[in-house]
This record gives structure tokens, sequence and C-alpha cells, in this order.
């Protein structure tokens, strides 16, 4: 069944689907949603799911988000009398899931509230009237008859710190709300189509499992206690059945992978808070980028213990700023001032909540100590937009090049020289790429260019992941390549390997025109292409982006490329 509304939200359907008997999925699919949550970043919509479960007793797991509230409440009553709804499992209180839980409260009076003890206190504080409830733990069981008993497993800090899954043994169907979910909006229920989701999944998993990866890790475990698992109801996005023990067989790679990484940073943040948990994540796609892992933590209920570990095993610390009351983050944060280390690196960012704590005496402590700064505070006085998101990730780029940086030196050190010595006769022109995304403006030396094909005129380019400017070439992204000339190069490339801090305009000082795809042709290079990138290929430390070429002009016919000539290949 499907019901419609198109509205100034985009296009809003429901889909309604017998998964496994006595049980229908409800799915809200949101099929315009854009990219202001970092993570929709792929741009396919995405979906709400929410599960009914009719045994003798009736039970609705999650709900949806309150942009689907009419939709979701009249699709409801279709399928049961809301009265008869017996409990209301709310697997963790985010408000895409848990919006519509008060709607539904007034309608099933007399359901109880099934939760983890952190969730049913954020609840006291959404619903307004009093409601029966139950805190549900690992190990808890419920009968609801017709052979269905579900068993719940504490899944915490999932992302958010609340987190609980349900597994229906009859159907044997686990309930998973955010873990294994993806942005993905379709008409397929399930993950039938592997290739298509493959990319959001993943994506997914980077930017909202990766950083918990730990607390994952020990998810999946209860989950091998619980016996066979046909299909995982996930909160967002195709339910996982046909490709479920490839799919859970990434997360547990992915996240070994994650778990144990040679250099960690903790980013500590509250995830109810402001803006906290997107700015966070903003900050760890920087840090990522130079295959650090980052452990996510929430510091208004995460014990002190735990966050003293964290900071322990990290080699830098990012610090979403709490509300000034809030007396569980505040412990948290003094306990850390007792353990941090003066080899380790701090980085500081408001949570605009309108009651952040002032950062500069926070600062100046952690200074004290001999912490040295990553990058300078972020002080967020705005709305955060796409530009600020980029410049935040840009600081956890900073952050990740400094933690690593001791250690690439050792392994850089360690490779053979006649290794080296032979590389190094390998030449390259020079070249100064340009970019505008997101009313970003970027620039980046290269030399690791070369042509790749005839037809169309194309060539690769080598950029290593931790290059702030890899997140605007992405597939599909437009570009120019400068071709600097051989004696007239060098104030060029001493320009573009200055450290300018985050947000500062790169191109304030130097002479350009605009290409016709907005990016910055340098007047002083020799030539330049107006570029697209049409594939990416992964190769250890760096992405190879093959791009074709749409336009191009020489400046002077006489001129010859500027040409890097190395004794070693163990840099550029
Ligand atoms: C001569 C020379 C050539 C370079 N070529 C490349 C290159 O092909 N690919 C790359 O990723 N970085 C290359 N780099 C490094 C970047 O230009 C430089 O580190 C970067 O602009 C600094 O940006 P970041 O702060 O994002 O690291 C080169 C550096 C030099 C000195």
């Amino acid at each position: 069944m499907v019901a419609i509304s198109e509205n100034a939200q985009g296009r809003l359907t429901i889909q309604t689907v017998e998964i496994a008997p006595n049980t229908t999925a409800i799915r809200s699919l949101d099929w315009d949603r854009d990219r202001f949550d970092i993570e929709f970043g792929l741009q396919n919509g995405t979906t709400y799911n929410s599960y009914l479960i009719k045994g003798e007793k009736i039970v609705l797991v999650d709900t949806s988000h309150q942009k689907f509230r009419d939709l979701y409440l009249n699709t409801l009553k279709s399928l049961v009398n809301p009265k008869a709804i017996d409990y209301i499992i709310v697997s963790h209180t985010e408000p895409d899931h848990s919006g519509l839980v008060e709607d539904v409260l007034q309608l099933a009076p007399r359901a109880t509230v099934l939760a983890s003890k952190i969730a049913l206190q954020f609840l006291d504080n959404l619903v307004h009237d009093p409601f029966s409830k139950r805190i549900v733990k690992s190990g808890d069981r419920i009968n609801i008859g017709k052979g269905h008993e579900i068993e719940f497993v504490s899944a915490p800090n999932l992302h958010w710190p609340d987190t609980i899954f349900s597994y229906d043994r009859h159907t044997e169907v686990l309930y998973t709300c955010d873990a294994f979910g993806m942005h993905y909006c379709s008409d397929d229920t399930f993950d039938k189509d592997l290739e298509a989701i493959e990319a959001d999944f993943r994506f997914y998993y980077d930017c909202l499992m990766g950083p918990n990866a730990r607390s994952l890790l020990n998810a999946m475990k209860k989950m091998g206690d619980l016996g066979h698992i046909k299909i995982i109801a996930n909160g967002h996005g195709p339910l996982l059945y046909h490709h479920l023990d490839v799919l859970r067989e990434c997360y547990q790679s992915w996240s070994h992978k994650q778990a144990n990484k040679e250099t960690t940073v903790g980013v500590l943040y509250v995830s109810d808070y402001g803006y906290g948990e997107r700015l966070a994540q903003a900050v760890s796609q920087g840090i990522q980028k130079s295959e650090v892992g980052v452990e996510f933590i929430d510091i208004a209920t995460a014990d002190v213990q735990e966050v003293n570990e964290l900071a322990l095993r990290s080699a830098g610390i990012v610090i979403g700023m709490p509300p000034s009351d809030n007396a569980a983050a505040h412990a948290a944060i003094s306990s850390l001032l007792a353990v941090v280390k003066n080899k380790q690196f701090v980085g500081f960012f408001e949570s605009f909540g309108g009651d952040d704590e002032p950062i500069a005496p926070l600062r100046k402590r952690f200074i004290d100590l001999g912490v040295k700064e990553a990058f300078p505070a972020m002080k967020i006085k705005q709305t955060p937009n796409e530009p600020l998101f980029r410049e935040l990730q840009e600081c956890g780029t900073d952050m990740g090049q400094l933690v690593v940086r001791a250690r690439n030196i050792k392994q850089v050190k360690s490779i053979d020289v006649n290794i080296e010595k032979a590389l190094g006769r390998i030449s390259n022109g020079l070249y100064i790429l340009t970019t505008a995304k997101d009313g970003t403006k970027n620039g980046m030396l290269a030399s690791w260019v070369a042509q790749a094909s005839l037809k169309p005129l194309g060539f690769t380019v080598a950029v290593a992941k931790e290059r702030a400017i890899e997140s605007c070439l992405q597939v599909g992204d437009r570009f120019v390549l400068n071709v600097l000339e051989e004696g007239n190069y060098k104030e060029l490339k001493k320009h573009f390997l200055k450290r300018l801090l985050p947000g500062c305009d790169r191109f304030a000082t130097i002479n350009t025109q605009t290409a016709n795809n907005g990016c910055s042709i340098l007047c002083d290079a020799l030539a330049y292409m107006e570029c697209e990138v049409i594939r990416t290929m992964e190769c250890s430390d760096h992405f190879i982006m093959y791009c074709s070429v749409e336009h191009g002009r020489v400046s002077k016919p006489e001129g010859i490329t500027a040409v890097r000539h190395r004794k070693v290949g163990n840099y550029y």
C-alpha cells in the first residue's frame, strides 16, 4: 500500500509491506531530503522505518519524522486501532524516529513505552503528559503471543547514547534502528540491488557508525548470541535480507579496522545539544582523511572512566562545547584535564546551542598543561551551513595531519633507499588545481599528473587522502588544472604551499580570472584546462582521479612547462 503527499518539504510517501508473519513495515519515504545533514552527502533521500507487530498484544517499533505526521498517523490508523497498541518500542530518541511518539501516545493512551533508561529520561522531557513506561536492557524479553517473543539488546553509543535493538525470536527479525541503515530512498523494501546501495551503505557507516566502532563491535557480539537473524529491520533505507550476511560482515570488518587504527582522536560532544553532532561529524570526516581513527563520546551520558580511557588512548582530543549548565559534561571535561599528556593535540568548537560554555577559559587550562592546539577554536555565531561544515572539516584535516606526522616520517625513513632513488627518476610537470564547491574556493600544488586518454582527452592526478581539497574532487566535481611555466612558477608554488587557517581566502592576493566552471584560472600560469572528475581509484594513501578536459587554452605559445626533477621518490 502507498500513501502520498507532496508539499513544501518535497515528495513524501508511505509504503506498508508485510515483511514477516504478523509484521508490517511502515516506511516513510522522504524522496527529496537534501544534504543539510552531513551524512546525506550522496543525496539519495532517505526513509524512516517503523514496524507493527500484531501478536495477541500489539507492538509498534519506532515512529517517524514529524514531517510525516498526518501521513504516518493515518497509515497507522488504517493498519490497527491505535487504542489497541500495547507497547511502543523506542529504539532511540533521535527525533527522526521518535518525533511522533507523543502523537501516537495520544491515540494509544494505554500503551507502555519500552526503552533504555537514558531514552526514557529524554522522553520525559519530550512528552508532556504522563505515560506508562518500562526500562528494558539486554536479556529482557516480552511475550506478545502468537509465538512472538521479543528480546532486547542494549547497544549504547551507536551515534546516540540510548540505543536498544529488539529481536523477535519467532520471525528472526532484528530491529536495529540507525545501525545497519543507509540514507537511500527507493520503492525497494529490501536490499535486492546491492550495487545501487553499497556506496550509501558505506558512506552512512563512515559518518555515523565508524566513530562508534568499539560500541558497534560490542553490539554485534551480543547480536551473535541471539541466534539466526533473517532480516535486519533498520531505521533508514532498504531492510537487509538478500545480502544480510555480506553487509553484516562489512560492518564487522570496517569496525575492526576502525577500532584497531594505530592512531585515534577522541571527539567529545553532547549529542542532543545544539549542532554538536553534525559539527562533530564534519571534524571527524577531516580527521579520517589521514587514516586516523575517530571515536565519538557523548559527555552528557558517558561515565568519567570511559572518557578518561578514551583520552588516554587518543593522540588528539576535540571538544564540542556543552551547555554551561550540564554538570555531567563538565565533570567529564574536568576529569580529562587530569589525564591529558603534553604530546597530545586538542581542538575546540562551539555547538551553537545558545548557551555554550565559553571556550577561552577551558582552552587556557589545556594549553597551560602543555597540550598543543591543532586548530584555532571554532566560534560559531551563525546557523551552521555548508561552508562552515567544510571549514570544520579542514580543522579536522589539520588535526589528522598533525597526529600522524611523526608516524609518517618514521615510515618514509624505512623505505629501501635504492627503490626510493629509482622512483625519484620519474618526473612530472608542476600544476595548480583549483576548485570551487559550496561557496568555498581551494587550490593545491600537484605534480603527480599524467595524460591518460585520447578520446575523450583525459588525464589522471593523484591526490593524497588527507588533502583538504580531496572533498572538492568527487566524481562529477569540476575544477581547473593550471599548468605552471618554467622560469615563472616559484612565487605560485610558494603561495600554494603556504599554510592558511581554515576558512582563509587563498586567492585574495594573486591574479586570477574565473573559468566557466567557477574555479580560478591563474593569470601567471602557462595554460589552463577546465576539467571534470570522471572516476576515482583508491590507491593506498592517494586517490587517483581520472578527469576529462572540457576546455583549455595556452597563454604563451612559446612557453614550456615547469618540470619537477627529484632525486628520491619518497616525496613529491
Ligand atoms: C612539488 C610538490 C608537488 C606536489 N604534488 C602533489 C600531488 O601531486 N598530489 C598531492 O596530493 N599533493 C601534492 N603535493 C602536496 C600538496 O601540494 C601540499 O601538501 C598541499 O597543498 C597542502 O595542503 P593540505 O594542507 O591539504 O595538505 C605536492 C607538494 C610539492 C611540494
